[in-house]
């Protein structure tokens, strides 16, 4: 088992990282001293396979969790489905020192989350995160929140939970789009913080995708240092948290403008991790071979490096970053990179280099 320390004062906690840890979560919850009565909220995938071992790992640790499932998928953060969970946790009679562990991806930890922040003014939540994505990233540093029909996580908090379980094990069922999309977020790390870690990613793609054990323990724990490292230093996103931003402002819009229908998130911001990477290139002089080698790994990850949108979609892709939250008196502000493992933040970008960037990226 590795273990990851989130530095945030009083409202620090572990990021436990092995396979087979699901067992462990009763005692793992016991520890932080909680009411008896909890949930977990998970999704209609995640549920089937998990939430039996989670449930009965509570119950042995004396607590009566109630399983609260949630459509699968990214149209279930919405408030409509906050409202259901705020109804079933009221009718079980959850109260102050009740907690809710979040059971899935992404989009549970994000959803769940929320419900904890906003519950009796706020109820302790437990991470444990089932996709790679959700491990490296979404389960550390207590952004919580769902969508409006407006735009992607327009409605949150920042709400810490007070552990984090990633069980390995749990990656096995993973199918592999998803897998490989939550490779996105990793190379992220690399890019932006860990020119060592973007180099070990070249060496061991074979052992990363293949899903190799001690491949994996290694490279979720050293993402989750990073994660902790910037969070530690800025939780709430007054400046470097955003470098965890590379690649998001072009990412988002394409989810945006797609409906959420066409990209994971994982492939939109390979997309838009391409996309710094050449604008980064342009502006702040990132050499043309570390663009190329961005774009080797993503593509040999097999996620999109392309992106051919016509006029319309191109002007929808604009005026989409300018509703995103990275938006500052009016102008979208990137993330570049001056070399792979050093990025700086709240950079602007003139729409004509958007353009010039996206014409080269037709495939
Ligand atoms: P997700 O939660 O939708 O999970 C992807 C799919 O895999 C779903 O169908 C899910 O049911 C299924 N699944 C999950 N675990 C599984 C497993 N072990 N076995 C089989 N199937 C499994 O997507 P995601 O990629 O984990 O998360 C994406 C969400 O995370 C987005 O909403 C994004 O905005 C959010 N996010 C949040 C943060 C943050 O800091 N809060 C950071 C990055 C992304
Ligand atoms: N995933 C972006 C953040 O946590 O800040």
């Amino acid at each position: 088992m590795r273990l990851v320390k989130v530095p945030l004062g009083e409202r620090s906690y572990s990021i436990r990282i092995g396979a087979g840890l699901l067992g462990g979560l009763g005692e793992q919850c016991a520890r932080l001293k909680p009411g008896r009565r909890c949930a977990i909220i998970t999704d209609a995938n995640v549920g089937p396979r998990y939430a039996a071992p989670a449930q009965s790992a509570l119950e042995a640790a004396g607590f009566h969790p109630l399983v609260i499932t949630v459509p699968a998928g990214e149209t279930a953060k919405s408030l409509a489905t906050v409202q259901r969970c705020y109804d079933q946790l009221a009718a079980a009679r959850l109260e102050r020192r009740s907690f809710i562990v979040a059971l899935g991806g992404g989009v549970v930890g994000d959803l769940a989350g929320f419900v904890a922040a906003t519950y009796l003014r706020g109820i302790a939540f437990v991470q444990v995160p089932t996709t790679l994505l959700a491990q490296v990233d979404s389960s550390v540093g207590g952004k919580v929140g769902v969508n409006l029909r407006a735009g992607k996580n327009l409605v949150g908090a920042f709400h810490q939970p007070r552990l984090v379980l990633c069980d390995l094990e749990t990656l096995r069922t993973l199918p592999e789009r998803e897998y490989r999309a939550g490779l996105a977020e990793v190379i992220k790390y690399g890019i932006i913080y860990d020119a060592a870690l973007f180099r070990r990613l070249e060496r061991d793609l074979d052992g990363v995708l293949a899903r190799d054990p001690e491949t994996l323990a290694s490279v979720v724990t050293r993402c989750c240092q990073i994660k902790a490292d910037v969070v530690g230093q800025d939780e709430t996103e007054s400046g470097l948290r955003a470098i965890l931003n590379f690649g998001h402002t072009i990412g988002h819009a394409l989810e945006a403008i797609s409906r959420y229908g066409r990209f994971l998130h994982g492939e939109a911001i390979s997309i838009g991790q391409v996309a710094a990477a050449r604008l980064s290139a342009a502006l702040l002089g990132l050499s043309q071979k570390e663009v190329e080698r961005v774009r080797e790994l993503f593509a040999r990850v097999g996620l999109p490096t392309t992106i051919r949108l016509n006029a319309a979609q191109e002007a929808a892709l604009l005026a989409a970053m300018r509703l995103d939250k990275k938006v500052s008196g009016g102008e979208v502000k990137f993330v570049l990179a001056r070399r792979i493992g050093e990025v700086v933040w709240g950079q602007a970008v003139p729409d004509e280099w958007i353009h010039r960037t996206l014409a080269e990226m037709r495939d």
